[in-house]
């Protein structure tokens, strides 16, 4: 696998599995009916956002982070990122190491902590996140209307960098 920065011309390979994610309306607080330039602008444009994708070793996109200052002015050392894995290639590790990436490159550009605002609390990632030394500072109850699960919380996730 190959960690490296977003190209303009990856998109048109991580809206596919973009859209499967949101649509599924199971761990975003975003519109599941999301149409791809609205996506587009959600994951890849923003102050300060940086952008990566894994590459398989066919080449392949399976998956994609973003990293923002979550907060800006004199608390624009709190970074925020999101994470997707290609469902079909989910569970092999990428999401681990891209994270494991993600947490190293923020730290390296000089943010302070990481925040994650909206972590559903039924999603597994919370396992994953956990494992990587984030804390849950609070949760908002009833917050997400799971397909499933019905009405869940959602977990503000902290770790210092
Ligand atoms: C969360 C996500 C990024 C994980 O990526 P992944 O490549 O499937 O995860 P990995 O293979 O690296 O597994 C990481 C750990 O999480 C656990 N895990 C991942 N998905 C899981 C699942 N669906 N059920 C149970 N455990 C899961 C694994 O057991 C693994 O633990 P280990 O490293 O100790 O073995 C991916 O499932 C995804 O994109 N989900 C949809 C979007 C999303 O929820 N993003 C995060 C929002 S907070």
């Amino acid at each position: 696998m190959r960690i490296r920065e977003f190209r303009t011309d990856d998109w048109e390979r991580i809206w596919p599995f973009w859209r499967r994610i949101v649509a599924a309306g199971e761990t975003y607080a975003w519109d599941p009916a999301t149409d791809e330039p609205e996506a587009r602008a959600l994951w890849t444009t923003g102050a300060g956002k940086r952008v990566h994708v894994v590459e398989d070793a066919a080449g392949g996109i399976v998956a994609t982070a973003y990293v923002k200052p979550n907060y800006a002015g004199p608390a624009d050392g709190v970074a925020n990122a999101g994470f997707m894995v290609d469902p079909d290639h989910g569970g092999h590790g990428y999401g681990r190491a891209l994270a494991e990436h993600v947490l190293a490159t923020a730290k390296a550009d000089g943010y302070r902590a990481m925040v994650f605002n909206a972590v559903v609390e039924t999603n597994p990632a919370v396992g994953l996140w956990t494992s990587l030394g984030f804390t849950i500072l609070g949760t908002v109850p009833d917050a997400y209307d799971h397909p499933r699960h019905g009405r869940v919380g959602l977990h503000i996730m902290h770790r210092a960098l």
